[in-house]
């Protein structure tokens, strides 16, 4: 079949890549997909089991610091446009060990904007577009939302390498001409999220009765976001982005985190027919995560007014959903949640 586009997506089997991989792989049956992902502990090739016989979708197992590689599936696929999602995503495991997120985020992230740069010699039509984060732009005090003109600050080594990456993805913009476009987007949650992250974590310890910590005194703040919603944003930036430009995306949806957690204890003890309260007995307050950003929260005006995206999933329509994914996943929670990571989940963090 002769496809009107062939698109590399990078980090396509992680929690977010793996719907955007669902969204375009449906949506969009004259482009080729071709997934690129190293299949780290995040990485999870059953995400997608669901379009993997698709005629117009190909999965290449990988690192994009493989120079090798991906020259030779830019010269294989000689793709259209790149969506570039691969990257180390836990802030705390970049507490522990920043170096993998220099490799993958910092490293990762030029080599392949290298490959792009060697390979698109006609520019024209192309488009390699970089998914990041609005930690970039640092901590926030009670009022106020980050934009897009917001300086950059960040303070953990995640949103460190992050930022690093996004500067680069600008220098080979202004520097070679590469036709990039960029978003910052905050926090994510829904179904196939790995449970290290706050809400598949809570959902996960909820299910099995275990404690459930809150880190510090619970009072942090971030804007969630439906992961379907950040899919959708992300095909509106690529489809209608403007070269060169930046776009914040938010979900306008600021919760306290253990507001959040309370939220999700009562809807679980209703889901699991537990007694009220049953749930938030299992609260733990625990030693604060390093240099912890107080609040995120997104000015989204500009995705909006400019290219008319909107979120359309609301919080407790959203948690609630995500909360019966996990029920009726556990199988997948439980695949996930073996070997290696849990090492590495109860040395680093709960056992404080
Ligand atoms: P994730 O950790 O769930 O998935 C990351 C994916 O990248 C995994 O499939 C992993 O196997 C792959 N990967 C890691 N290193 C790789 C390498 N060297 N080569 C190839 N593949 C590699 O992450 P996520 O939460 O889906 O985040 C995806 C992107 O979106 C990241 O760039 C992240 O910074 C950004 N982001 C995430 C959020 C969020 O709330 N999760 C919010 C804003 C931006
Ligand atoms: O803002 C976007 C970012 O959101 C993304 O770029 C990151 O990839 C993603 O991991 C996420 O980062 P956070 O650090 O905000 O997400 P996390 O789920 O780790 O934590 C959310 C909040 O909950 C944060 O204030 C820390 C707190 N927390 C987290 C965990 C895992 C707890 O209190 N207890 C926990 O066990």
């Amino acid at each position: 079949m002769a496809f009107s586009s062939t698109l590399l997506i990078t980090g396509g089997a992680g929690f977010i890549g793996s719907h955007l991989v669902r969204r375009f792989v449906n949506k969009y049956p004259q482009y080729r997909i071709v997934n690129l992902d190293l299949l780290t502990y995040a990485g999870n090739l059953e995400n997608l089991h669901d379009v993997e016989q698709a005629p117009n979708y190909t999965f290449v197992k990988g690192d994009i610091n493989d120079e090798a590689l991906l020259d030779e599936l830019f010269e294989t696929y000689r793709f259209d446009g790149v969506i570039h999602l691969a990257a180390e995503s836990h802030v705390d495991r970049s507490i522990s060990n920043p170096m993998s997120f220099i490799q993958t985020n910092v490293f990762g992230t030029v080599r392949l904007l290298n490959a792009a740069r060697k390979h698109w010699t006609d520019k024209s039509g192309k488009r390699f577009y970089h998914i990041s984060t609005d930690e970039v732009y640092g901590s926030l005090g009670e009022t106020g939302l980050f934009s897009e003109t917001t300086p950059y600050d960040p303070r953990s080594p995640y949103s460190a390498s992050k930022a690093a990456s996004d500067h680069f993805v600008r220098a080979y913009f202004h520097t070679y001409d590469l036709p990039v476009v960029l978003s910052n987007c905050s926090n994510n949650y829904g179904p196939y999220q790995f449970p290290e992250k706050l809400i598949p974590l809570m959902i996960h310890n909820i299910f099995q009765q275990k404690p459930l910590p809150v880190y510090g005194d619970g009072k942090y703040t971030r804007d969630w976001l439906w992961v379907e919603d950040h899919a959708d944003a992300i095909d509106t930036v690529f489809h209608k982005g403007t070269i060169g430009e930046t776009y914040n995306i938010g979900g306008n949806n600021e919760w306290k985190n253990i507001d959040l957690v309370h939220a999700l204890c009562d809807i679980m003890d209703e889901l699991l027919e537990r007694p009220a309260d049953a749930s938030r007995q299992l609260i733990h307050f625990v030693k604060d995560r390093p240099g912890h950003d107080r609040r995120y929260a997104i000015d989204a005006e500009k995705i909006k007014s400019e290219l008319g995206w909107t979120p359309t999933v609301g919080a407790k329509d959203g948690l609630r959903r995500t909360a019966e994914w996990y029920l009726a996943h556990s199988g997948w929670l439980e695949r996930v949640t073996s070997g290696a990571y849990l090492n590495y989940y109860t040395q680093q963090y709960h056992n404080r």
